[in-house]
Order: C-alpha cells, then sequence, then structure tokens
C-alpha cells in the first residue's frame, strides 16, 4: 500500500487536492466544488463520436448511493440474498447524454459510446454487457418503439465500489428512454423492468432515499434526509459483488441475525442513525486491508464509518475532527477520495438529479 511520488488529477467537475510532497503516488482527491446536494455537468461537452457536433436532445445525470444501513436477512432458494437496506443517492454523478433519432431498421435500435477521459474508460463495455444498453433494449422490446436512441457515458462513479453506478446509468437510460418516447410508461412499471436488469437499478428511479427490500428490488420511498456532507474513499481495488455475497458464506434457507431493519429505519428517520452493514465481515475476509483502512478512518472523529454495499468504498458520515486527515491517508492507502453530500431529486416524476 505505500505509495512513491506525488500524483495531481483533476476529475470532472471536482478539483484535485494539491498533496504535500513526499511519498505520495496514485492517491486522487476531489472535493467539491459545488454548493451541497446539487449535481453540476461532469464533462466539458466534447464532440460525439458517433454524433459529432449535433447537440444532444437530452443530458441527464446518475448519482451514486450509499447503503446507510444494509440487513442481510437469509439466502433464498434461487441463490439471491433477501435483505433490508436503506439506500441514499449521493451528489457524486455520472453523466449520460441521449440522441433520438429517426427509426431506420437498418441501424442497430440503439447504440453507446464512452468519453474517453471516464473514470477506467477503457474497462468500460459499449456493447450488450453494458446494463446502458440492456435498458434502452428492453424499453424499445416492451413498448415498441422504434425511434432509436444513441447514449454517452461520461463515467465518472467508480466501479466495484458498492455505490451502484452501472444500475443508477441503467436507471437513467430507462427515465430518458421513457421521456424521448413521451412517458408512455408508469415509473412503478420501470421500476419493475429496472428489477430484471439488477437488484439496485430501481432504487435509482426513486427520489433518494428508500428502503430497499425482496433482492434489493422492492422500493418504499423514504423522506429525504438532510444533506449531510459524505467522503467516499475508494480504494484503487475494487470488490466483486458475487465474491462477498458469496464470503458470507450462507447456504440456502439460512438466515443471518442482526439489528432489526424497523428499529435501524426509525434511527436514521429519528436522529443520527445506526450505521449497519452486514457484508462488511466477507469483504475484509476477501480483502483484508479494508478492514484497516475502515477503522483508520474511524480513528479520524467522522459521524459514522462504513462500507457501502459490497464494498470496496468506504464512506465517512459528517466533517472530521482530524483536519489532516486527507493527507494521512494519502501517506498509507491507494485511494480515491470524493468529497460529496447525500442528495435528492424533486417530486415530479419528470424530473431527473440535478436536472435545472
Ligand atoms: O442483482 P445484481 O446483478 O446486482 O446481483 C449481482 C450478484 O450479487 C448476484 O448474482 C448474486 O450473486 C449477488 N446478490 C445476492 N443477493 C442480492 C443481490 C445480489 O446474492 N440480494
Amino acid at each position: 500500500m505505500k505509495l512513491s511520488s506525488t500524483l495531481l488529477l483533476l476529475a470532472p467537475a471536482v478539483v484535485a487536492y494539491r498533496l504535500p510532497a513526499g511519498p505520495v503516488a496514485a492517491t486522487r482527491l476531489h472535493r467539491l466544488t459545488r454548493p451541497l446536494c446539487t449535481a453540476s455537468s461532469p464533462v466539458a461537452t466534447a464532440e460525439s463520436e458517433l454524433m459529432g457536433a449535433t447537440p444532444p436532445t437530452l443530458s441527464l445525470l446518475a448519482p451514486a448511493k450509499v447503503n446507510l444501513f444494509l440487513r442481510i436477512l437469509r439466502k433464498r432458494e434461487d441463490g439471491f440474498h433477501e435483505l433490508s437496506s436503506l439506500f441514499q443517492t449521493v451528489s457524486l454523478m455520472d453523466r449520460l447524454d441521449f440522441w433520438s433519432l429517426p427509426a431506420d431498421a437498418s441501424q442497430p435500435r440503439c447504440s453507446m459510446e464512452v468519453t474517453p477521459d471516464s473514470l477506467g474508460a477503457e474497462l468500460i463495455p459499449t456493447d450488450q454487457s453494458n446494463l446502458v444498453m440492456r435498458a434502452l433494449d428492453i424499453f424499445a422490446e416492451n413498448t415498441g418503439e422504434t425511434r432509436r436512441v444513441h447514449c454517452r457515458l461520461h463515467k465518472a462513479v467508480p466501479a466495484q465500489g458498492g455505490l451502484g453506478g452501472g444500475s443508477a446509468d441503467a436507471a437513467t437510460a430507462l427515465h430518458a428512454a421513457n421521456r424521448l418516447a413521451g412517458f408512455p410508461v408508469s415509473q412503478e412499471k420501470l421500476i419493475v423492468w429496472g428489477g430484471e436488469l439488477g437488484s439496485d437499478v430501481g432504487f435509482f428511479l426513486s427520489q433518494g432515499t428508500a428502503l430497499c427490500t425482496g433482492r434489493g428490488e422492492l422500493i418504499e420511498p423514504r423522506p429525504p434526509l438532510p444533506a449531510r456532507p459524505v467522503y467516499l474513499v475508494k480504494p484503487l481495488e475494487g470488490l466483486s459483488t458475487p465474491a462477498v455475497y458469496k464470503a458470507l458464506g450462507l447456504s440456502p434457507g439460512d438466515e443471518l441475525d442482526g439489528d432489526d431493519p424497523a428499529e435501524l429505519l426509525k434511527s436514521f428517520e429519528e436522529g443520527e442513525g445506526t450505521y449497519v452493514n452486514d457484508l462488511e465481515p466477507p469483504a475484509y475476509e476477501v480483502m483484508p486491508s479494508l478492514q484497516t483502512l475502515r477503522d483508520e478512518l474511524r480513528g479520524y472523529g467522522f459521524d459514522a464509518v462504513m462500507m457501502s454495499g459490497s464494498g470496496s468504498t468506504i464512506f465517512c458520515v459528517g466533517e472530521p475532527e482530524e483536519a489532516e486527515w486527507k493527507a494521512k491517508v494519502a501517506e498509507k492507502w491507494e485511494v480515491e477520495i470524493f468529497a460529496e453530500a447525500f442528495c435528492s431529486r424533486g417530486a415530479d416524476e419528470k424530473l431527473w438529479y440535478g436536472e435545472e
């Protein structure tokens, strides 16, 4: 984990902190340059590979999430785990630009590209293995919509971080396709289609705070929580969700004891909140250094420090007592730090996260 030289990188809509001279290398520190709970476009619009200088028909943002609590209740016969989790969107966002194109049977119904300056651009697929493509497809198949859609994705949310980035992109693509078609499909139906794409997708069609149950696809919207500051500390190494669930070691029918989700929910809605994540122990089994990082972060005086989802991001809520924490972390760890806030979107289903 020891690093060797200084590296400063600019991320879209964020500014890198200047690190002290010394043995510091691949740590990237980002800070919010916009007011809490507002999102700004994370990319200066470059020309599209496919569409050239033609401006997009629609540009939308797709937020990351953290799990304020995540209780695993039992393993089901279908191999998924029954859970109860309070999901909260945060202000770190991907951007998706969409072009609505005339029907043309000789052309693919949907297509996508990734901006070259996207985070991890070279690893992001643009074929059917990308959830954005599958979301656009599922919409066209179910509605018979014949107009084509091209999407340009600008990725700012790290992959394999437990932040739901791919799921948020898919939800945004479903919303965009619906909007471009004049809203023929209800929000409820979009959430069901989202559930077919991935357990977390439907959540991103909520307003930003929701209790998610089942395998994560059953959404109960909750009132927005205050826009508290949250620091996302993402090790360069990610964690695979199936690997973390597997390390939990449950057999079908096995239950996992723990706090009552109803009490946990109450704790967040009435006060400071009791942060719990049942996937921490298996994640630390897969990546033992992550527990050391979590323990170090707990020493800096945040209100709460917890892993998000199946990791590997550790999120820190509130402002720390230790002002120099970022430099201290950067001396030892290869991480990216994003200074963000809890966020939510308006009640109008036709609005979107951070949209003006
Ligand atoms: O639904 P999603 O594609 O996000 O799930 C990825 C994998 O994570 C699943 O194939 C499964 O191994 C695991 N998972 C689980 N229980 C859940 C959600 C995900 O076991 N509730």
